[in-house]
């Protein structure tokens, strides 16, 4: 079967054939890869700036945003059945046994970093035709979301951070209902959000801060009236045009910031906009910047905000089984209240043959393009 990998020590991305996987364990679960969503992370990979190969092997399959089809299931496979649409998981735990975080399912809070990442660290990935895994690692997805499913890995991010914001902000009890789920319209104290970049991860994470009530700013280049400043739009957030208004100018132009949700990798400018932070407010940090020098930051400050006025420093990766059924949740309900703006994240579909265009080079006006296998 076909497959994109990175082979490090050679520096090549190639198109390979391997054998298809089979079913081992009675608890394995087969499935036919459909979409295999395209990331910075794949990106990154392809630089050879990340990633790690499978023990013993030159080279690693890439991909974990996807969506496949159960196509046969161990004998002992009780979670789903053949024909459903799912969603796998992308972190499987480290193997010691005092991993508190592991040993409890959670291998998103990993102590030991001994993790391993499907598509990214030491496991083949999902950018191929089969995959075969746990049953305990997929989560199905209903047939309405075929066409947006592959957006629901990368819709956990979002998920996961929101989680930790309704837990922390019930410190706040007053006026900080953190029901979770709430889908009220109405803005109050503590559900003003602004989101750092409007990629994928942003408009996600944007969408689910609107769905969760939150009064909404995407700060971001590239145009209130571009295709993404068009989503923002729709959702009822608001973009910021970073062109026209610095990061010191924000907070004048939103009012006391209750939450950032970081979603550009730029940590000069996270920082910046971390001094503007509101009181009580919390910073979330998603981005996984390149290591490039140290910059001055005025730490003073930061450290006076922090205490000063409570603020909660955030930073989150990976996600759950529960933020998983979040997302898949969520999707649904984007798409019952902005179908337009949920479908237009998904900028293009490709063969994986075209690989070489989209891993390699940056398509310009792209959102969320996708490798369609059928
Ligand atoms: C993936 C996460 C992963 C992280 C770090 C992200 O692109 O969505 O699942 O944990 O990269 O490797």
């Amino acid at each position: 079967m076909k497959a994109v990998a990175i082979f490090p020590a050679t520096r090549e991305v190639k198109l390979i054939d391997v054998p298809e996987p089979r079913i081992t364990r009675p608890t394995d679960v087969r499935v036919r890869i459909l979409e295999i969503g395209i990331c910075g992370t794949d990106k990154e990979l392809c630089q050879f700036k990340y990633g790690t190969p499978p023990a013993g092997a030159d080279h690693l399959v890439i991909g974990h945003e996807s969506l496949g089809e159960v196509v046969e299931i161990g004998a002992a496979v009780t979670r789903v059945a053949v024909g459903d649409l799912v969603v796998p998981m992308v972190r499987r735990p480290c193997e010691h046994a005092d991993c508190v975080a592991c040993s409890a399912g959670r291998q998103d809070f990993c102590y030991t970093n001994d993790y391993t990442e499907r598509g990214i660290k030491e496991r083949d990935g999902f950018m191929t035709e089969w995959v075969v895994d746990d049953e305990r690692y997929m989560n199905v997805v209903p047939r309405a979301l075929r066409d947006v499913g592959v957006l629901v890995e990368p819709l956990t991010i979002a998920e996961k951070a929101l989680a930790q914001v309704r837990q922390i902000q019930q410190r706040l009890p007053w006026a900080c209902p953190t029901t979770p789920g709430r889908r009220s319209d109405e803005t109050d104290q503590c559900h003003r959000a602004v989101v750092l970049g409007a990629g994928p991860v942003g408009l996600l994470g944007a969408m689910a801060l609107r769905a969760d009530g939150f009064e909404t700013f995407v700060y971001s280049r590239g145009g209130a009236d571009s295709p993404r400043g068009q989503v923002v739009r729709a959702i009822g957030a608001t973009f910021i045009e970073a062109e026209t208004t610095t990061v010191a100018e924000l907070p004048g132009r939103v009012g006391a910031i209750d939450v950032v949700y970081e979603a550009t990798g730029a940590s000069p400018f996270a920082f910046e906009v971390l001094a503007g932070l509101g009181t009580n407010g919390i910073f979330v940090f998603t981005g996984v910047p390149g290591r490039r020098g140290p910059v001055q930051v005025d730490t003073d400050l930061l450290m006076r905000n922090l205490v000063l006025q409570n603020q909660v420093v955030l930073g989150s990766v990976n996600a759950s089984r529960a933020d998983f059924e979040a997302a898949i949740r969520d999707l649904a309900l984007f798409q019952e209240r902005w179908p337009q703006a949920l479908a237009a994240l998904i900028t293009g579909r490709f063969p994986i043959e075209a690989f070489a265009g989209q891993l390699l080079a940056q398509p310009a006006d792209a959102i969320k393009n996708v490798f369609a296998l059928s």
